[in-house]
C-alpha cells in the first residue's frame, strides 16, 4: 500500500522514497520525514511539538508545518493568507478528515474552527518514479466573499542540514536555463515570475541538497511546479534549523474573490527525493514527464523549420523549395513559420488574423500543403494566439479585447499587444478561428508562441476583481488550447515562447514539445540543453540544426548537439552545398535509427558542459542494452593536439557484456563504468558511439 496511516500519522511511500508527516499532540499537522523508504512503520519519526521559544517564537516559528498559513503567531512566509467578510486576516486551519480518492491520492481535509473557509490538502503518489503531487484546494461554504490575498501549492519542509544549497534555472531571451547552485541563509530566498508566462528569467523547477551532492550521488530533493504563468519560490531558511521551500501562484498584484459555494484549486507542486545525485533527479523528473502526462509520448518526427531561412519573406514557392530539399535529406515534417498570414510581410502587423495572407498564398495553404505531402513530409505552422497587432483586422474590430487600462497607453512589445484570454469571449474567438484554420487544412503540427510579456494587466469590466487575471488568463490559455487539442487529437504542439520563455511542467500537459531558446548556436546550445535536462526529458527539446556557428563548427559538431534531443533542421537549405546535404542525410538517417534511445531512454550526464566545456552524455534504453553516447570537445589547452577526453559510463548492467563502436572489445558494463574510456577529442570534434549488449 503506497499510503497507509500509523499512530496519527500518514506514510506515503514510493519504490524508493518516503514522505511522512501527521498531527502532533497541539492537533498541528506537521511533517516529519522525507528521505529513503524505511523497513517499518515505526521507522519514521513520530510528529514533532514544540512550545515555542521563549515568548518571542511560537509553535508555528518552530515546526515543519505541512501547510502553514498567516494567523497567529506567524511571521514566516505562509502559504495562505486571506481576508473574511468582517476584516479578519487571520486563518486558523484544523483538521478534520482525511480520505482517499483511490489508493494513490491522499486528501486531507481542513476546516477554519470559525469561518466557512474549508481547505483540502491533496497527495498523489507516483510511486514508479518516486514523485509526489501535492495542491491545494480552497473552498468557501459560507455566504460571504472570502478574499485570497496567496495561496500557493505547498510547503516542502527540510530539516536545515540537508538543504543548504538550492540549484536553479535562470537566464534571459537567447540565454535561457543557465544552471545556478546557490548557499541557503538565513532569511527568504525569493525568485518568481511576474509576467503571465513562467518567464526565461526563471523556471518553475529547483532542487535542494546539503552542499555536497554530485551528479551521481548524494541526496537531492527536487521538484517543479506545473504551472505556466506567473509564479514564485520562496525558500526560507529558519533559526530553527529548518529550510521551507514554498512554491505556487504568485501573489504579486493578486486577489481572488472566493464566492459563496466557490473552490479555488491551486497548481500541482511536483517533487521527488533521490540519494543518487542530480543525474537521478532528472531521471525521475524526465520518467515522471514522459509517462504521466496526459498524451503519450510519441518518437517525434525530424522537423524543418523554415524561420532562419526566410523569416517574413515567405512565398509559396519558397516553402515549397525549402521542402524539396529537405524531404531529399530525409526529414519528416515541413512547419512553414511565422510570416504566413493576413498582412505579415514584417513584425508589425497581421497577428490575430489567422487567414493565408492572399499576396502570398492567393489560393490558400493548401498547395503547398499537398506539395509537401506529395514529398512524404507532413505539414506544420507556427502560431502565435495570444497575440495581436494594432494593425491588424481583429483589433481594428476588437480594442478593447486586449490587456490594458482605460486610461494608460498600452505598451506595445514586438509592435504586439496581449489579447485577453481571462475573457471567454477572446477564449471563444480564438477557438472558432483556429478550429477554422485547423478544419480547413491538413496540419499535423503547430508551433504556439508567445512573443512578449505582460504589461498593465488591466482587466476592464472583470466580473470580479481584475487581479484574478493573473490566473484567468493562464487558465483562459489551458482552456483554448485544450478544447482545440481535443477537437484536433492528432496534432504534435509545440510550445515557445521566443525560445525557453514557457517551459514548463504545465504546458507539457498541453504541448509535447517545447523550443528551448531562439539562440541555435550549437556552443550556446550544449549549454542550454544541459540547463533543459535538469528538469525536462529529451523527447520534449526541439533542437535544430541552423546556420548559426556555420563557419566555426562542423555539420556533424552542430547535427550531434541537436541529436542530443528531438532533431529539427532550421538552417538556409538552399545555401548548403552538396556536401552539406550529403552529410546532412547522413546525420538524419543515423538520428532515425537511435532516435527511441534518445527521446525515450535514460539520460546519464556523464561531462558537464559547465564544469569544462567537454560534456558527454549516454542515453540508455529502458533494457540498458542499447545506449548512444555523445562527447564534445570545446574547450583545450592546446587547440592543436587532441585532448584526452576521459569518460566514465553509467547506468550500464555490471555484468552484462557490452561492446563499443570503434572500440576493439566487448567489456563488462562495470568495466565500462569504473575504467570507461579515453576520447582524444580537439576543440570543435564530437562523436557520436553507439553502445550494445552483446
Ligand atoms: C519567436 C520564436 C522563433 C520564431 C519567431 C517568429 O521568436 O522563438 O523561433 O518562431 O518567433 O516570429
Amino acid at each position: 500500500m503506497p499510503i497507509s496511516v500509523y499512530n496519527r500519522t500518514w506514510i506515503l511511500e514510493t519504490e524508493h522514497s518516503a514522505y511522512v508527516f501527521g498531527l502532533n499532540r497541539a492537533g498541528m499537522l506537521v511533517n516529519c520525514f522525507w528521505g529513503n523508504r524505511l523497513p517499518a512503520r515505526h521507522d519514521y519519526p513520530e510528529p514533532p511539538d514544540s512550545s515555542g521559544w521563549a515568548s518571542f517564537d511560537g509553535p508555528a516559528q518552530c515546526l515543519p508545518e505541512e501547510y502553514p498559513c498567516y494567523g497567529g503567531m506567524s511571521y514566516h512566509e505562509p502559504c495562505l493568507k486571506a481576508c473574511f467578510a468582517d476584516g479578519v486576516r487571520d486563518v486558523r486551519l484544523s483538521f478534520q478528515s482525511a480520505s482517499q480518492a483511490d489508493a494513490e491520492h491522499l486528501v486531507l481535509h481542513l476546516h477554519d474552527p470559525y469561518y466557512p473557509l474549508a481547505v483540502d490538502l491533496h497527495y498523489r503518489l507516483h510511486p514508479q518514479c518516486d514523485i509526489l503531487e501535492r495542491w491545494a484546494e480552497l473552498r468557501n461554504e459560507g455566504n460571504a466573499i472570502i478574499q485570497v490575498e496567496r495561496a500557493l501549492s505547498a510547503a516542502w519542509q527540510l530539516p536545515g542540514p540537508s538543504a543548504q544549497r538550492l540549484s536553479h534555472l535562470s537566464g534571459r531571451w537567447n540565454d535561457e536555463f543557465n544552471l545556478h547552485r546557490q548557499p541557503l541563509t538565513p532569511g527568504v530566498f525569493q525568485l518568481e515570475s511576474r509576467r503571465m508566462s513562467s518567464s526565461h528569467q526563471h523556471n518553475p523547477w529547483f532542487a535542494l541538497d546539503n552542499g555536497s551532492a554530485t551528479e551521481e550521488s548524494g541526496q537531492v530533493w527536487f521538484g517543479l511546479l506545473s504551472w505556466s504563468g506567473s509564479w514564485k519560490l520562496l525558500a526560507e531558511t529558519t533559526p530553527f534549523s529548518s529550510t521551507r521551500l514554498l512554491i505556487g501562484l504568485n501573489d504579486w498584484d493578486f486577489c481572488w474573490q472566493l464566492h459563496p459555494g466557490e473552490t479555488f484549486t491551486c497548481p500541482v507542486s511536483l517533487a521527488g527525493y533521490t540519494q543518487n545525485g542530480f543525474g537521478a533527479a532528472s531521471r525521475l523528473l524526465h520518467t515522471h514527464l514522459r509517462t504521466q502526462l496526459p498524451h503519450a509520448p510519441a518518437l517525434h518526427k525530424v522537423l524543418y523549420n523554415s524561420w532562419e531561412a526566410t523569416l517574413f519573406d515567405v512565398s509559396a514557392e519558397g516553402q515549397a523549395k525549402l521542402a524539396e530539399i529537405a524531404a531529399q535529406l530525409g526529414v519528416e515534417r515541413f512547419v512553414m513559420d511565422d510570416g504566413w498570414f493576413l498582412g505579415r510581410h514584417h513584425d508589425a502587423a497581421g497577428l490575430g488574423d489567422w487567414k493565408p495572407d492572399p499576396t502570398k498564398f492567393p489560393h490558400g495553404l493548401t498547395p503547398l500543403i499537398r506539395r509537401v505531402h506529395d514529398l512524404g513530409m507532413d505539414f506544420g505552422l507556427w502560431l502565435e494566439p495570444e497575440m495581436v497587432n494594432p494593425n491588424s483586422d481583429l483589433y481594428r474590430a476588437h480594442p478593447d479585447w486586449v490587456l490594458h487600462y482605460p486610461t494608460r497607453p498600452r505598451t506595445t512589445a514586438r509592435n504586439q499587444l496581449m489579447l485577453n484570454l481571462a475573457r471567454p469571449d477572446v477564449q471563444e474567438y480564438l477557438i472558432q478561428s483556429l478550429s477554422s484554420l485547423l478544419s480547413e487544412n491538413d496540419i499535423a503540427f503547430i508551433k504556439w508562441d508567445m512573443n512578449r510579456n505582460v504589461s498593465e494587466a488591466g482587466w476592464p469590466d472583470a466580473p470580479g476583481d481584475p487581479r484574478q487575471v493573473w490566473v484567468e488568463y493562464t487558465r483562459g490559455v489551458y482552456h483554448v488550447w485544450n478544447t482545440l487539442r481535443t477537437r484536433f487529437p492528432n496534432i504534435v504542439w509545440q510550445s515557445c515562447s521566443g525560445g525557453g520563455g514557457r517551459a514548463d511542467a504545465g504546458i507539457l500537459h498541453l504541448a509535447d514539445q517545447i523550443w528551448p531558446s531562439d539562440n541555435t548556436s550549437a556552443l550556446a546550445r550544449l549549454r542550454i540543453q544541459e540547463g533543459f535536462s535538469q528538469a525536462y526529458p529529451a523527447n520534449t527539446m526541439e533542437a535544430w540544426v541552423t546556420d548559426a556557428d556555420r563557419h566555426q563548427l562542423s555539420l556533424d559538431f552542430r547535427f550531434h548537439v541537436s541529436m542530443c534531443g528531438s532533431l529539427g533542421i532550421g538552417g538556409n537549405l538552399l545555401a548548403w552545398s552538396t556536401a552539406e546535404r550529403l552529410t546532412a542525410a547522413r546525420h538524419i538517417a543515423r538520428y532515425k535509427a537511435i532516435r527511441p534511445i534518445v527521446q525515450l531512454g535514460d539520460l546519464y550526464r556523464l561531462r558537464s558542459f559547465a564544469a569544462d566545456g567537454n560534456p558527454a552524455l549516454l542515453y540508455l534504453d529502458q533494457d540498458r542494452a542499447h545506449g548512444v553516447l555523445f562527447a564534445f570537445c570545446t574547450r583545450a589547452d592546446n587547440p592543436a593536439a587532441p585532448t584526452p577526453i576521459s569518460i566514465r559510463l553509467q547506468g550500464l548492467l555490471p555484468d552484462g557484456l557490452y561492446m563499443m563502436e570503434s572500440q576493439p572489445l566487448a567489456r563488462s558494463g562495470a568495466s565500462w563504468m569504473q575504467q570507461g574510456l579515453t576520447l582524444p577529442l580537439k576543440p570543435g570534434e564530437s562523436l557520436l558511439l553507439q553502445i550494445e549488449r552483446v
